[in-house]
């Protein structure tokens, strides 16, 4: 059975990958829709890259399928229509990164000239340089050249800024957003919550193999944002204090309680009510970078 409708861009179906006794890929569902930028985010070994490399025909499926404008992987790549950055993509140190781009090219139908896939990629100044002579922010941007060069549809990037300075990091981005600016489909894994949130339409988050939530940057932070209040509230119990209004979850350590809220307004008054003795009362917002931890820790134990 397929679930994937027609016309998706990418279409994973019950996709499984076990290394051993490692879940690597756990069982995933996701469909991209042309045109959409997603990041799937996750702490190392969350199993991004095992996900990237089926989707890209590198490594095979235990079960499950994947498709890419109704293709396989394979056939996708060949034809063009899947373009990929990959971690550690190998450059032939002696040869300069204009035949690089020109090796590549020759390998599609229609490719991209060099000289515009160098330039979407901002490395047009580097054409004569040897691989062997970049630094590791000019090779991550010379892999993005050669992923463009196939001027594909559906663009894979597998933690794309690592080896980047700040400065690089920025133009990279730059460039990215020129790319999906022209309505063309983005996968990107990173572990910077940062990235997700500044260049995603859409956020997959990943934890041990499954995908932990999938939506907009705002309705991941929803579902656990809001606010935690904590606070010294003598003979408190995490019974009483879950059924607090405003309450999603309490918890009490060292005789401090933690709430995390939906409502904080609602919860501190019910609080003070009910524990006129609270004191030393906080209340802090919740992040994307405590959602982000708050989601991948969850079931982990
Ligand atoms: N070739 C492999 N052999 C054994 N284990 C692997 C292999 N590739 C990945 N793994 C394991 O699978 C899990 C997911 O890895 P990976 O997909 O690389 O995660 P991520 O890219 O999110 O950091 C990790 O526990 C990793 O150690
Ligand atoms: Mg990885």
């Amino acid at each position: 059975m397929n679930a994937t409708p027609p016309g998706a861009a990418v279409g994973i179906d019950g996709l499984r990958k076990h290394f051993g006794d490692v879940r690597a890929v756990d069982g995933i569902d996701l469909v991209i829709a042309p045109g959409e930028v997603v990041a799937l985010l996750g702490p190392n070994g969350a199993g991004k890259s095992t996900t990237v490399d089926m989707l890209l025909g590198l490594s095979k499926p235990d079960s499950g399928s994947v498709t890419v404008f109704g293709q396989a992987p394979r056939d996708a790549v060949r034809s063009g229509t899947i373009g990929a950055m990959l971690q550690d993509g190998a450059l032939l140190p002696d040869a300069t990164v204009g035949e690089t781009i020109a090796l590549v090219a020759a390998l599609y139908a229609k490719p991209l000239p060099v000289a515009k896939a160098l330039d979407r990629a901002g490395v047009a100044d580097l054409v004569g340089r040897r691989c062997g002579k970049l630094s590791g922010g000019q090779r991550q941007r010379v892999r993005f050249a050669l992923a463009l060069v196939s001027d594909p549809d559906v663009l894979v990037l597998d933690e794309p800024t690592v080896a980047m300075d700040v400065e690089t990091r920025r133009q990279f981005w730059r460039a990215m957003r020129e790319y999906t600016s022209t309505g063309r489909t983005v996968l990107f894994a990173t572990h910077y919550l940062e990235e997700a949130e500044e260049f995603a339409d859409r956020v997959v988050l990943m934890r041990a193999g499954k995908v932990a939530a999938d939506g907009s940057v705002a309705q991941i932070r929803a579902t656990v944002s809001g606010r935690t209040i904590t606070a010294v509230v003598p003979g408190a119990e995490v019974g009483a204090l879950r059924v607090l209004p405003g309450v999603r979850d309490a918890e009490v350590r060292a005789g401090r309680i933690t709430l995390a809220c939906v409502d904080s307004d609602a919860a501190l008054r019910a609080l003070l009510t009910q524990f006129p003795l609270a004191s030393d009362i906080e209340i802090t917002a919740v992040g994307l970078e405590d959602a982000f931890l708050a989601l991948t820790a969850q079931e982990s134990a």
